[in-house]
């Protein structure tokens, strides 16, 4: 429990700051120095923080964590420590078709697909170069994976995709997928460019409710999205979407998150600007608990009331 009474049990695994697109909300540009975590040292930072300490969840993140060649053993791993309730992960789908269905065998319980546009050319310069059939194929080989639900992400820019929320949301109900609508976040290099694109979720949801009848549904405790049953107008599909609004409804008081990103650096808060790397708890083989102890603990004691909304980083390299 961190000084605010949050439980802090989901941690967000950053497997690797590779990744195969480059989002401008996201990363700078391709970058070809970019570093993956050790495999024996993620399930061992994760055999501790579920043993000795009581987080539940995980999602792998990236960077694109489909591009580490273990991860399908580090799902397998993972999974069979035991004490975990749920083993996530948040990929853009261009390297999915081929491994779904044996993530799902390994033990994955659920995975979010990024999609901001259904339009390939809009696709390509959003991503700087992705092919929107790929992810479109590897979230069809999610769902008959039976990866459920499978979640959409879409981040909403004005004047890039807030054209298409409809066909989004229509798009993922008609699979069964859950949409969740996300507030663009203003981190990274391009803060001001993002600040200027943000659509409020409240403007989302406006929208929405021309092509469909909302009803907010409860969320679990530390959900940062805020869910509803969505039937569709007019012969539309129904099934449920979601908004995530931290910049105009910031969620810090719920959070329950910790992260690790892909050098071992423990971060306690998106915008946490970094310090110290449990990779000097590891010595290539064991990890030396006690000393991580002492990180986790300093991490979690200085995870702000609310974040301070300011990051230079990017999120590639803070792992989404
Ligand atoms: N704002 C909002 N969402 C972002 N993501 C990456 N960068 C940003 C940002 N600046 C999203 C990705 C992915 C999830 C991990 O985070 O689209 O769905």
């Amino acid at each position: 429990m961190d000084g605010c009474g949050r439980h802090i049990d989901h941690l967000r695994l950053s497997l690797t700051e590779r990744c195969n697109l480059a989002c401008q909300y996201c990363s700078a540009g391709h970058d070809a120095t970019s570093c993956r975590i050790d495999a024996d040292f993620a399930i061992a930072l994760v055999r501790w923080l579920s043993s000795r300490h009581a987080v539940r969840h995980v999602r792998l993140t990236g960077g694109e964590p489909l591009l580490h060649p273990e991860v399908t053993e580090i799902v397998g791993a993972l999974s069979s420590l035991g004490p975990l309730d749920e083993i996530t992960l948040t990929t853009n789908g261009q390297a999915l078709t081929a491994r779904a269905s044996r993530l799902r065998q390994a033990g994955l319980t659920r995975i979010n697909i990024s999609l901001d546009t259904l339009r390939p050319d809009r696709f390509a310069r959003l991503t700087r170069g992705g092919e929107l059939a790929r992810t479109l194929r590897g979230i069809e080989a999610a769902i008959a994976a039976e990866l459920n639900p499978v979640r959409l992400n879409v981040v909403v820019q004005r004047g890039v995709n807030d054209d298409e929320l409809g066909d989004l949301a229509s798009w993922g109900l008609e699979r069964g997928c859950t949409v969740r609508f996300l507030e663009v976040m203003p981190i990274g290099p391009m803060i001001e460019t993002i600040r200027s694109q943000l659509v409020p979720a409240a403007e989302v949801l406006g929208r929405l409710s021309e092509s469909f009848a909302l009803t907010p549904v409860s969320a679990p405790p530390g959900q940062p999205a805020t869910d509803f049953a969505a039937v569709g107008l007019r012969g539309g599909p129904s099934g449920r979407i979601g908004v995530i609004a931290s910049s105009t409804r910031p969620f810090c008081s719920r959070c329950r998150r910790l992260r690790i990103t892909a050098r071992g650096e423990i971060l306690s808060c998106l915008f946490d600007t970094g310090g110290s790397s449990l990779a000097a708890a590891w010595d290539g083989q064991e990890l030396d608990e006690d000393a991580a102890d002492r990180m986790l603990q300093a991490a979690v004691m200085a995870k702000p009331h609310l974040g301070h909304r300011s990051q230079r980083k990017q999120m590639i390299s803070i792992g989404g």
